[in-house]
């Protein structure tokens, strides 16, 4: 495995990234696709074995039960000091008023309750998991800066947005000598790459990590196109992500993967790692060999022929996975 700065802090994360929205209770929340404890728990495991040292997961995968199965899981199987554990606020944890946002109270009442179901007292990395248009930014990052000052969070980093957005946060935290975000979470991937016209410059010039979720387009870009899983089948947020014209990608995927004879996902992977702003794609891991083949594209090269013909199917899409 690889490390690497995150952005331009001193923090050191491995290059690949271990998604944990893949791990939790499937009748919790709204993705039936997830592995229960038992099955979850061999894969991170192997995570930590092969070198991995950064998950992430949210408050709001599986209704909590990502935090509480994956913070076991570390505790059993990782040391505290090496691992960087990142989770996110914003999305709805309960109806009602304040079941969710980036207001004060529902920050400090949202991470309290993180802490409590990962089972440490801080998190290296706090993400907001959406803008939120409800909230001023003034309230949002002031109490952000505070969980930080608290010692309850050591970086803040923030999700799919608007690049004038993310950029109206980051100066509000400047203008007031609060803490300012130091990586996006975005929907970046083959598949998908608008993120290529403002936000990963944005991020370039500010010196902020980018950790692409979805990187193999939750699965897309491992198979034929025709073919779907357990998971694609009921992946409902995933299926509006995605389009027919999206078939060539794959199918240069495949030829490339042919002809080098290693599975399509570490080409794909590959391709990511291999762009400048890109610090960490977050892998989602259902079975053992996913681990392996995200491990394995961390010492893939692809030469600039293989990137270009990857590169050229490519079609504008709408913003997809704010
Ligand atoms: N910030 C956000 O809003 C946001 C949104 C989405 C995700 N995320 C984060 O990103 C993480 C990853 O998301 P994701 O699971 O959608 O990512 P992904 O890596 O694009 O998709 C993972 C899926 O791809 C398939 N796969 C992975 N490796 C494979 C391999 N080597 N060979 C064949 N198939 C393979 C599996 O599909 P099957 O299980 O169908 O076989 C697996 O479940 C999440 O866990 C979460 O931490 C964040």
């Amino acid at each position: 495995m690889q490390y690497v700065k995150l952005g331009s802090t001193g923090l050191d994360v491995s290059r690949i990234c271990l998604g944990c929205m893949t791990y939790g209770l499937p009748d919790r929340g709204t993705h039936e696709w997830t592995l229960d404890e038992e099955a979850s728990r061999p894969l991170i495991r192997q995570a930590v074995e092969a070198g991995i040292t950064f998950f992430d997961t949210a408050n709001v995968y599986s209704d909590g039960t990502s935090e509480e199965i994956v913070g076991r899981a570390l505790r059993d199987f990782a040391r505290r000091d090496e691992i960087v554990l990142a989770t996110k606020v914003n999305n709805r944890m309960r109806p009602g008023p304040n079941g969710g946002g980036l207001s004060r109270k529902a920050i400090m009442t949202e991470l309290d309750r993180s802490l409590a179901r990962l089972g440490t007292d801080y998190v290296d990395l706090y993400q907001i998991h959406r803008f939120d248009p409800h909230t001023p930014v003034e309230e949002t990052m002031e109490a952000l800066h505070d969980v930080v000052k608290a010692g309850k969070v050591r970086y803040l980093g923030a999700s799919s947005m608007y690049a004038w957005q993310f950029s109206k946060m980051q100066y509000t935290a400047r203008l007031n000598g609060w803490t300012r975000f130091v990586s996006m979470q975005n929907h970046y991937n083959l598949l998908y790459r608008e993120e290529e016209r403002e936000m990963l410059p944005l991020c370039a010039d500010q010196g902020v990590g980018v950790l692409p979720w979805s990187p193999l387009a939750r699965g897309r870009l491992t198979r034929d196109w025709d073919t779907t899983t357990g998971r694609s089948a009921s992946d409902t947020f995933g299926s509006t992500l995605y389009r027919d014209g999206d078939r060539a990608i794959v199918e240069a995927v495949t030829r490339i993967a042919e002809a080098r004879g290693v599975p399509r996902a570490r080409v794909a992977l590959a391709w990511l790692l291999h762009q400048d702003t890109v610090t960490a794609p977050i892998v989602g891991a259902s079975e053992p060999h996913h681990l392996t083949d995200a491990v394995a594209a961390v010492e893939l090269e692809l030469d600039g022929k293989e990137r270009e013909e990857l590169e050229r199917p490519y079609a504008p899409h709408a913003v997809a996975g704010h």
